[in-house]
């Protein structure tokens, strides 16, 4: 058997909805939590640790009856800037989309400051999105103290 049907197999094929791939398997809940997953009663299936030629290790996720918007797709960004979203339909993948880094993100990360304003009142955090070697990092709208991938927090 190929490497591309045992990979196929780890989690099985969806009849229609959204496949998103190439998730870096750290991030896998992460992913689940930005796009509001755990909270939908869609059929969800997903797998952690796969391996992948390109990637290391990867995590996927199928999602019945599921069709994002451009920008909650961009959501990920965060965690998956190289994830891929196949739309299924009828079993075929009929559309490719590919995530695309937000300039704002608004209420999803926290910020690192334990000073800033968003981390005493009830206020969601807002960040401009700064890229810097390929890694994306957040700049607190209220503090403008920046939070980098490694100090990233998604509750
Ligand atoms: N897939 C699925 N159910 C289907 C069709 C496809 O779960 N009915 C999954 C495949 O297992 C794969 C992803 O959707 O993980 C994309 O499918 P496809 O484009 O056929 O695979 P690749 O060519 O490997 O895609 P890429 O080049 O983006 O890795
Ligand atoms: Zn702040």
């Amino acid at each position: 058997m190929m490497k591309q049907e045992k990979k196929r197999l780890s989690v099985s094929a969806l009849q229609n909805g959204t496949v998103i791939d190439h998730i870096p398997s750290k991030h896998l809940f992460k992913v689940i939590s930005i796009l509001g997953l755990n909270k939908i009663s869609n059929q969800i299936t997903f797998g952690g640790n796969l391996n992948s030629e390109t990637q290391g290790k990867k995590a996927i996720i199928k999602v019945s009856e599921l069709f994002f918007e451009q920008d909650d797709i961009n959501k990920i960004a965060l965690v998956a800037p190289d994830a891929t979203l196949n739309i299924i339909k009828d079993y075929e993948v009929v559309e490719k989309k590919v995530v695309q880094v937000p300039q704002s993100i608004k209420g999803i990360a926290k910020c690192v400051n334990p000073k800033c304003i968003t981390n005493h009142e009830d206020i969601p955090t807002k960040f401009n999105v700064v890229t810097n070697n390929d890694e994306i990092s957040l700049k607190c709208h209220y503090c403008e103290k920046i939070t980098d991938q490694e100090h990233l927090y998604i509750p």
